[in-house]
């Protein structure tokens, strides 16, 4: 059986990893490291906890004797999501991103130094499958900065993050573009454009929107509303991510994306329309400091390399996930209350 471990997996996109990991990999044994921060939901993930390839861990990326004890068990594959993701916290409180982000990274990066086989920095030949272990970085679209009215972020633009979380994802991606120059360790990094889908934390735009219109409560629009970002339907990143993670060249960056980009809002008034609200609960506040203003990504390596494309259209991804929040509105509820907190200790205590 091989062993992975997934950071992180209590979380938005981490939480649709774990749920693919073990439906497509049954013969993987799933080790979800998790600090469940008030991002971490694990009644996300209650439809698998019995699963007997699945393991939970609640402990902190940043903390050097759990990881050690995690990598001396034996890892076959690493994918890090866990991280500090919002940008408006980022702007709050910068410290806990480079802690989390940077930091914890780099530690995990430090425990493969320790348990992985070292080789000489090395190339494989394009198309070339390493083998196991291998470790991936979930990146972001934002470490490329901004795009004005043209023009996609390929895997050469430069890093020019703009908000403090974006800037400690570009240092963790920089620690393992090191570690693999100067180390020769077996790391792969994905940079992805936005993503949505069921069980995203309601501060992100597109679940916050949906559940203020059904409350009838404003729809806060930062600035002038014309910011654009590239959509992605979490499961089409997931798929991306297991492509590159058992395909990919060791050292190598791949850009996931969508070619959905869109105005914000265009999709508040499309989250409206769809819930049959007013547009009388738009309401136009401050912009975000340091707001990026485009981002849209060229996804051609993934699709010349993989054969990668999204199975979903934006139009069928939106449809479904407003049912989802539609059909699972005691999840938002939990979330906003913080019931969803106390779940760890109802489920895990004692054990
Ligand atoms: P999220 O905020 O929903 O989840 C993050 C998870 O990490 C939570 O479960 C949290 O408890 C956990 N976590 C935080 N600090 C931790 C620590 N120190 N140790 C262990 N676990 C910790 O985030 P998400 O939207 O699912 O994003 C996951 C990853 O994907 C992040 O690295 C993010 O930068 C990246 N990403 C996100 C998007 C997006 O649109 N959401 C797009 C591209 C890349
Ligand atoms: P967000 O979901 O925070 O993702 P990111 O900033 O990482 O792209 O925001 C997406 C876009 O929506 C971004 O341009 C900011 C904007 N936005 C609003 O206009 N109002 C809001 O309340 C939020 C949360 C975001």
């Amino acid at each position: 059986m091989k062993k992975i471990l997934i950071t992180g997996g209590a979380g938005f996109i981490g939480s649709a990893f774990v749920r693919q990991t073990l439906r497509k990999h049954p013969d993987y044994q799933v080790i979800n490291l998790d600090a469940l921060t008030y991002a971490g939901n694990l009644e996300t993930l209650a439809d698998v906890e019995k699963n007997p390839n699945y393991r939970f861990i609640k402990g902190d990326i940043g903390a050097k004797d759990l990881v050690e004890q995690l990598f001396a068990e034996g890892l076959d594959y690493v994918v890090n999501f866990a991280a500090e993701s919002h940008v408006d916290r980022s702007i709050a409180g910068p410290e806990i991103f480079a802690r989390t982000n940077i930091l914890g990274t780099q530690n995990l990066l430090e425990a493969a130094r320790r348990y992985w086989p070292v080789r000489e920095p090395h190339r494989p030949a394009d198309g070339a499958e390493s083998p196991a272990p291998r470790y991936l970085q979930v990146s972001t679209d934002e470490v490329y900065g901004t795009l004005g009215q043209t023009g996609y972020f390929t895997e050469e633009t430069p890093l020019q993050p703009n908000s403090p979380y974006s800037a400690s994802k570009a240092g963790a991606d920089l620690l393992v573009r090191a570690y693999f120059q100067t180390f020769g360790l077996p790391l792969l990094t994905t940079r992805c454009s936005n993503n949505y889908g069921p069980y995203q934390f309601p501060e992100k735009l597109i679940p916050l929107m949906i559940s203020n219109a059904l409350a009838d409560r404003p729809l806060p629009v930062y600035g002038d509303g014309q910011n654009v970002r590239d959509w992605l339907h979490v499961s089409d990143h997931c798929e991306a991510i297991d492509i590159v993670l058992h395909q990919g060249v060791p050292g190598e960056v791949y850009n996931i994306g969508g070619h959905n980009e869109k105005e914000n809002i265009y999709i508040v008034k499309l989250i409206l329309s769809e819930l049959k609200k007013p547009e009388a609960l738009i309401k136009y506040v401050k912009d975000r400091p340091g707001h990026d203003r485009r981002y849209a990504i060229d996804a051609g390596k993934m699709a010349k390399c993989f054969g990668w494309r999204p199975r979903y259209t934006f139009e069928q991804g939106i449809k479904e996930t407003l049912q989802w929040y539609l059909e699972n509105q005691e999840w938002v509820n939990s979330v906003k209350s913080g019931d969803y907190q106390k779940y760890y200790e109802k489920q895990y205590a004692g054990r």
